[in-house]
């Protein structure tokens, strides 16, 4: 009999573990930079903190977690994120008492039975941060920044930064009352799902995949339109910020996240070139959740990111960054550029084209561009160097070799030039 890894987990072998430990200590690095520290907690715990925190209510306990029971018959599950846990050991070891704001951060290993896809598995990473005492709306921008800079870091430069307020306790039963009244002028047209989400948490049904065509082409209310006084001043605050800061970021009206405990701001860091499944990363403030474990009423904001899907980003780009590096070598017309910077260098620069000819495919511009549009027609002709004959190099009888993948330049005597090129490899 051979056996496979289980459905939906994945072996990370010996050339994927670079890739993943640097995710990893980037995120370590950037997290310890701004004063998190590490714990570590167990992968599993009392199935009843995930029910209360996550919320019975949500798909990822109603249908995601591995409940088991132990030999003692207590009832434990696999952690399916890690807040709850971060919070419970908060609580359970009174961090609170030795700083005003306990900035916590965590690496490892969470579990959701759900359906597996290209960026969805049953067991994969997280990589978060929590920063627990504090209302400040500057933490929530923090949070934000850092889920954004761990992404640039890495190098995944598309992205977008989605933000939404879902209320709190005092303004979100009143707009979900107005959501109850306008779903159920719609009932039946709501999926099984949804159907279900309206009787237990009606807020869910925003973030349902299905009911595209019941939030597109109607005016389903959303909380943004409906916090009080202090959560509006709060997003609005969150909101300058962010602008101050210079963060570029996009209203998401429905964001409302899988998670129930969320108060004020959600937040997501979407790749836009994933299809579904494009969130990097989430989070937001959960100001009621200390409270709900049994601590003292205690405001809180943080996020995490999924280890693998940040990884198949960085694959995504790699192999785009290869195609386009082919693309540009099928389509090359010439290996090397002629740039005069002077019209009056043009017959040795024409000369010298003449003897790298014998060597290598060469052009130069015969229309008086500017340098600037040179290049650009260097470019386009998918060049691999191009040779930059500036007025300044010439009266000391050289010239610059650009390569045109790295954008380094190196200045060489054109009596060097033939040889020098001749030994570039020109891929
Ligand atoms: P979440 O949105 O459920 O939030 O998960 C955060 C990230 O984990 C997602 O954006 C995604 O990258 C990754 N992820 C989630 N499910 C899967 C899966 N099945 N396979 C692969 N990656 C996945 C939370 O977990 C909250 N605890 C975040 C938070 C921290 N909020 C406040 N503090």
């Amino acid at each position: 009999m051979k056996f496979k890894s289980p459905r939906g987990t994945h072996d990370i072998l010996p050339q994927q573990v670079g890739i993943f430990r640097r995710v990893v200590d980037t995120s370590r690095r950037l997290f310890e930079r701004s004063g998190y520290r590490e714990v570590v907690t167990p992968m599993f715990e009392e199935n009843e903190l995930f029910a209360r925190s996550v919320g019975s209510e949500t798909d990822i306990v109603q249908k995601e977690m591995y409940v088991f029971k132990d030999r003692a018959g207590r009832e434990l599950a696999l952690r399916p994120e890690g807040t709850a846990s971060v919070i419970r050991s908060y609580l359970q070891h009174g961090l609170h008492a030795n700083m005003d704001v306990q900035k916590l951060y965590y690496v490892g290993p969470m579990f959701r039975y759900d359906r597996p896809s290209a960026g969805r598995y049953r067991q994969f990473h997280q990589v978060g941060i929590e920063a627990i005492g504090s209302l400040s709306p500057y933490l929530d921008v923090e949070c934000i920044a850092i889920l954004r800079d761990l992404a640039k870091l890495l190098g995944i430069e598309e992205v977008d930064v989605l933000i939404n307020s879902v209320g709190c306790r005092k303004c979100r039963p009143g707009y979900v009352e107005v959501l109850k009244e306008f779903l159920a002028d719609r009932y039946d047209s709501l999926c099984s799902d949804c159907k279900t989400r309206y009787r237990s948490n009606p807020l869910r049904v925003l973030d349902c995949k299905k009911d595209h065509d019941l939030r597109c082409r109607s005016t389903i209310p959303v909380p943004m339109d409906y916090l009080c006084e202090e959560c509006r001043h709060h997003f609005d605050e969150v909101r300058q910020i962010l602008d101050s800061s210079g963060i570029p970021y996009a209203l998401e009206p429905y964001l409302v996240r899988g998670l129930d405990y969320y108060t004020k701001t959600a937040f997501e860091l979407v790749f836009k070139s994933f299809g579904a499944q494009n969130s990097l990363g989430g989070g937001g403030r959960y100001d009621d959740l200390v409270e709900m474990l049994g601590g003292s009423s205690t405001p809180a904001v943080g996020f995490s990111a999924g280890v693998e899907r940040i990884i198949l980003a960085l694959e995504m780009i790699a192999d785009s960054e290869s195609k386009r590096e082919e693309d540009k070598q099928k389509g090359r017309v010439v290996d090397v550029f002629f740039v005069i910077t002077d019209e009056s260098i043009r017959i040795p620069a024409f000369r010298e084209m003449l003897k790298v000819r014998n060597i290598l495919s060469v052009d130069m511009d015969f229309t008086g561009k500017s340098v600037k549009a040179q290049f650009r027609k260097a470019d386009k002709l998918g060049v691999r160097f191009a040779v930059i004959f500036g007025t300044d190099e010439m009266n000391m009888g050289a010239v610059k070799v650009k390569d045109m993948k790295s954008g380094e330049e190196v200045d060489v005597s054109l009596e060097d030039l033939c040889d020098h090129l001749g030994e570039m490899k020109v891929e």
